[in-house]
């Protein structure tokens, strides 16, 4: 079984930075790529501030910082992904994006390298089917905020190698997270589950059951939740809990998966949740 020591990581937004900090902190090397030089900068100082918050809990030895930072070079130019051994794509939840951007990877990547997709929802098999090595193609999942989520859904295409499956669990593991299986399904299990309760969270703030603050601090106190439904889209970004539950509604055909038209109005507005500043809260 080959050992991953380089990554790649495609997308420096909120997910992909949180990944390349994850491996940076055990010690791989990470290229992390984005076409958007500004994007590439703000997930640079978003690992920066990450690994502070970390030291500051006292999770993170001091002198550990740099030399996370130092493992991870910012990179717009497809190229520098060529010596990689794992590239994981973590772009916008967008179907023809992925696959435009595992086009350029296959392009570029050694003919051993596994390329693995970070998608809330879209199907593994089909951006395998896009690529030369559908063998060698795997869904990784991690969950927001990466540094501190334990779970990484480890998501199987039809055709992807027992190999392929052994390496992604051994270096989910070796980065100190609990990988666990999962098959390719709309949504697969995290966001199967999960979305439908946020999506169910704003239908009860459109039609007035209570205000968003109450809404969250039912769900939190009486179901031990950490963060409440409402509080948790505005983290994940509601762009981005829309774009999910179109795929849960499209591709499972049951109308009981229809986005709420309150998500809707909040995304055409550009209110996608902390991002942009705003959500169902203010920030
Ligand atoms: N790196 C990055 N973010 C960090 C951090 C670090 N080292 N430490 C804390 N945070 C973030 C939090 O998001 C939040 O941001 P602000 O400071 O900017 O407001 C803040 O730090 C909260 O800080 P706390 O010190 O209070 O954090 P905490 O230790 O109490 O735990 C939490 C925060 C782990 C996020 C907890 O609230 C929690 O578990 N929430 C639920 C998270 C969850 O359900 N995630 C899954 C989302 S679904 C998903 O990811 C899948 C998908 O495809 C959509």
């Amino acid at each position: 079984m080959a050992e991953i020591k380089k990554v790649g990581v495609v997308g420096a937004g909120q997910m992909g930075n949180g990944i390349a900090q994850v491996c940076a902190q055990v010690g791989l090397h990470v290229v992390m790529l984005d076409v958007n030089p500004d994007a590439l900068k703000k997930g640079m100082e978003s690992i920066a501030k990450s690994l502070s918050k970390m030291v500051e809990k006292g999770k993170l030895q001091p002198h550990l910082m740099g030399v996370a930072l130092s493992m991870v070079q910012p990179t717009s130019d497809y190229a520098a992904l060529k010596d990689r051994d794992l590239i994981i794509e973590a772009a916008t939840e967008n179907l023809e994006l992925k696959r435009k951007i595992f086009k350029q990877i296959d392009e570029v990547a050694g003919p051993d390298a596994l390329l693995a997709t970070n998608t809330s929802s879209i199907s593994i098999t089909t951006l395998a089917a896009g690529t030369k090595r559908p063998a060698k193609f795997i869904g990784m999942h991690f969950m927001n905020p990466v540094p501190l989520m334990q779970l990484i859904e480890v998501i199987r295409g039809l055709d992807t190698s027992d190999e392929t499956y052994n390496t992604i669990v051994a270096m989910a593991t070796k980065l100190g997270k609990t990988p666990v299986a999962c098959n390719d399904f709309p949504g697969f299990v995290a966001n199967r589950i999960l979305l439908p309760m946020i999506n169910e969270a704003v239908y009860a703030l459109m039609e007035g059951v209570a205000s968003a603050e109450n809404i969250d601090q039912i769900m939190k106190l009486g179901m031990n939740h950490p963060m409440g439904p409402l509080a948790l889209a505005d983290l994940i970004g509601l762009d981005t809990c829309l774009a999910i539950m179109e795929v849960l509604h499209r591709d499972l055909g049951d109308s009981k998966y229809r986005p709420c038209p309150l998500l809707r109005k909040y995304v055409a507005a550009g209110h996608l949740g902390r991002k942009t500043g705003r959500g169902f809260y203010k920030y």
